[in-house]
C-alpha cells in the first residue's frame, strides 16, 4: 500500500495506472474508519483495478468549529485497517496542500439541495463537500467514486457536482452498514457512551416503523408517529424527521405509487449529531 501526502506524489503514483488503461476507484473519507468505510473499499475493489482512499478532515465542510476540533483522527489505526483491506493508495494531504494560500473561492449552484435538510441545518456544508470532492476528482481522475447511502443528500449533491462540471466519474452508492442491532455506523459513534449507543437505536426503530407502515397511512400522520417514537426515548433531541420524494427531497404530502420515497432523520444524543435514512418503498 502506497501512502502519499502531496498532490505530486499522488499524481506520480497513478501515472502508470492510467497509461495502462486500468480502472481507478476513489473512496473519499475523513478517516476514523469503520466497517462502513471498509465496505466501500471492498465494493471499490470489485469494480476497479486500483483503489485510492483519501483521508482528509476537510475544514471547509464544518459549519461548527467545535465539531471540526472534536472530529476523531486515529491515523495509525486507519492505516492498519486500510493495509488489511488491501487498499492500493492512501492519500493523506495536509490542509495547506489541499487549500494553498492562492486558492480560488468556491461556489456552485446546488439549487434546493443547498437550502433544505442538511443544506438548511448546516449552511455552507455542501459547498465545502463539493469543493474538496471536486479537488479530489481532479487529482485522482477516478472512473468511479464510492459513497455510502447513509449520507443520502450528500450523494445527490455529488451527482449534481458531476453533472454541473461534466466530470467523467460514475458514482457507486453502497448500502449503509449497521451494527447488529441497527445503529448506522459512523465515525461520530465513538463519542457515544454505551448508554448513548443504546438510545441511538431509536433512530433505526423509527425508520423501520415508517417503512413498515408506509402504505397504510398518510406521510404526514406517519411522520407524527415517528416523532412520537423518538420523543418517547429520553435525551434524544430530534433535529428533523421527514418523509421525502427521493429525487427532489421535497417533503411528501401524499404518496404517488410511481415514485420512490425516503425517510431522512437527524437527532442529537449526548451532544453527538446522528444522521440516518431509509428508503421506504
Ligand atoms: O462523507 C464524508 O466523509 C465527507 O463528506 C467526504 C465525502 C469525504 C468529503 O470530505
Amino acid at each position: 500500500m502506497k501512502i502519499v501526502h502531496t498532490k505530486q506524489a499522488l499524481e506520480s503514483s497513478l501515472e502508470g495506472v492510467r497509461a495502462n488503461g486500468r480502472k481507478i476507484a476513489l473512496v473519499p473519507t475523513m478517516g476514523a474508519l469503520h466497517a462502513g468505510h471498509l465496505s466501500l473499499i471492498q465494493e471499490a475493489q470489485q469494480i476497479a483495478d486500483l483503489v485510492v482512499c483519501s483521508i482528509f478532515v476537510n475544514p471547509t465542510q464544518f459549519n461548527d468549529p467545535k465539531d471540526l476540533e472534536k472530529y476523531p483522527r486515529p491515523v495509525e489505526n486507519d492505516l492498519q485497517l486500510l493495509q488489511q483491506a488491501a487498499c492500493d493508495v492512501v492519500f493523506m494531504p495536509t490542509v495547506e496542500e489541499m487549500y494553498p494560500k492562492n486558492d480560488s473561492p468556491w461556489h456552485i449552484d446546488l439549487g434546493d439541495l443547498d437550502q433544505i435538510w442538511e443544506g438548511e441545518k448546516r449552511p455552507g456544508h455542501f459547498q465545502g463537500v463539493t469543493q474538496v470532492v471536486y479537488k479530489l476528482f481532479k487529482l485522482v481522475l477516478p472512473d468511479v467514486a464510492c459513497f455510502g447511502q447513509k449520507d443520502f443528500q450528500q450523494v445527490m449533491v455529488i451527482q449534481r457536482l458531476i453533472d454541473l462540471k461534466e466530470l467523467p466519474v460514475k458514482i457507486h452508492i453502497c448500502p449503509t452498514i449497521r451494527s447488529e442491532e441497527g445503529l448506522a455506523l459512523s465515525s461520530r459513534n465513538v463519542r457515544l457512551s454505551a448508554a448513548g449507543k443504546q438510545k441511538a437505536l431509536v433512530l433505526f426503530r423509527t425508520l423501520s416503523y415508517l417503512k413498515k407502515h408506509f402504505t397504510t397511512k398518510s406521510p404526514l400522520s406517519l411522520k407524527e408517529e415517528g416523532l412520537q417514537l423518538l420523543q418517547d426515548e429520553q435525551e434524544v433531541e430530534v433535529e428533523y424527521l421527514a418523509i421525502c420524494e427521493s429525487r427532489t427531497l421535497a417533503e411528501a404530502k401524499q404518496i404517488d405509487p410511481d415514485k420512490k420515497y425516503v425517510a431522512l432523520l437527524v437527532a442529537w444524543i449526548e451532544g453527538v449529531r446522528l444522521i440516518d435514512n431509509m428508503i421506504l418503498n
